[in-house]
């Protein structure tokens, strides 16, 4: 198995602002876009040619890999003129693909974050002969999830759309967003019109009969669709929670990026990220979180799980708990902003411009204009 599929092509609307400019696979992670982390691991299993399924935003994806010979690949990329959906991106993918009918390919999702063995899982295909193989991951909680029973020789039962109720948690395995198909099986896959890969394509590849394995990996997975998962899944490869190829240094409590500024009275834990350029001020706590390029924690600000987009600016003795801050947006002093809140680019946030009694629910910069902030915007979008 040498040549893979990319899914790439999403809109990322969980993590709104943060996607208003750059596609979440490109959004940084420890120092290098989100993807980086993942296309290595996939060079290092073998993967020599990678085709991304592109739509929203797709320029971007070629601006910054390339031919991909810096990776060690070789990239091409296709673009989607209306998103497809997963299978119909697959089925569009795969007329650059050169895998003969019978050969397996690799097909991942391009939000997520895993310590998968993709030989492993290659192997396991091969050896049953499958149509189709998914990687399956055991969680916790997996009410958020559709769910993939498979018999105790491995072959999936059913596809089962998220639970409702505690009865229909019957299984505690996901589908975890990366696959090895037998070529041949997606060439099957309806071209031309929007087709989703879970919903549609496997459970009928199940109805017909065809021979869908499921192989479960307990190593390190997360999708970072969302600003929580986004900024633990950074602290995680900053902690080597999870490892990288790519990761661009030694691991510890943060990582501080060529160009930025920390002063040394503000403390950094929590694998933060301080991204190229940024700065953090005297007495400055940041924990957890990630500043992208540019961005200005100011003095005595205290910052947990929180995101703060490129040149946005926090102001002194503000207090961010999971707060997403939009590129270029400014929070002044004294702000104490309340969980879940996300602030759109290029909003501005006066002094006191939130009190956290008063909005209890997350909410989005639109609703902060609505409590009656006088500068709040969700402009620049
Ligand atoms: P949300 O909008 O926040 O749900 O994120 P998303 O757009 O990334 O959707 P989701 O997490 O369900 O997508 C799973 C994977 O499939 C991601 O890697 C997406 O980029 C990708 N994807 C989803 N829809 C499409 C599509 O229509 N075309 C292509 N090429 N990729 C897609």
């Amino acid at each position: 198995m040498t040549e893979a599929i990319l899914l790439v092509g999403g809109q990322g609307t969980r993590l709104r602002p943060l996607t208003s400019h750059i596609p979440k696979p490109l959004l940084p992670v420890a120092g290098v876009p989100f993807l980086t982390h993942q296309l290595a691991r996939a060079a290092a299993a073998g993967i020599t040619r990678i085709v991304f399924a592109t739509s929203y935003l797709a320029e971007l994806f070629a601006e910054e890999f390339g031919d991909g010979s810096r990776l060690g690949l070789e990239l091409e990329y296709v673009t989607e003129e209306v998103a497809l959906g997963t299978g119909g991106a697959i089925r569009n993918a795969a007329e650059r693909l050169r895998s003969a009918p019978g050969e397996p390919v690799l097909v991942f999702n391009g939000d997520i974050l895993s310590g998968l063995d993709v030989a492993a899982l290659r192997d396991s295909h091969v050896a049953s002969r499958a149509d189709v193989t998914l990687h399956l991951q055991r969680v916790a909680d997996p009410r958020a999830f559709g769910l993939v029973p498979t018999d105790a020789e491995g072959r999936v039962r059913a596809f089962l759309e998220k639970p409702q109720t505690p009865e229909e948690i019957t299984t505690d395995q996901i589908n975890a967003g990366c696959y090895v198909f037998t070529r041949s099986v997606i060439d099957r896959i309806p071209a031309g019109r929007n087709v989703s890969v879970e919903r549609e394509t496997f459970p009928e590849l199940l109805a017909s009969g065809a021979h869908v394995r499921g192989v479960v990996d307990d190593s390190y997975w997360l999708d970072l669709g969302t600003p929580a998962a986004f900024v633990q899944g950074s602290a995680d490869l900053v902690r080597g929670r999870v490892t990288s190829p790519a990761l661009p240094g030694p691991t510890g409590e943060s990582l501080v990026l060529p160009g930025a500024r920390v002063h040394p009275g503000a403390v950094l834990s929590g694998g933060t990220v301080v991204g190229p350029g940024a700065e953090v001020g005297a007495g400055a706590v940041v924990d957890g979180s990630v500043l992208l390029t540019g961005a200005r924690v100011a003095a005595r600000a205290s910052l947990s799980a929180s995101v703060v987009g490129r040149h946005a600016v926090i102001g002194e003795d503000s207090v961010l708990d999971a707060v997403v801050v939009g590129d270029g947006a400014r929070v002044a002093e004294g702000n104490e902003l309340p969980p879940g809140l996300r602030i759109a680019c290029g909003a501005f946030l006066p002094a006191h411009g939130v009190r956290t009694s008063a909005s209890p629910a997350p909410c989005t910069a639109q609703a902060v204009a609505h409590s009656g902030v006088p500068h709040a915007s969700s402009a620049a979008h």
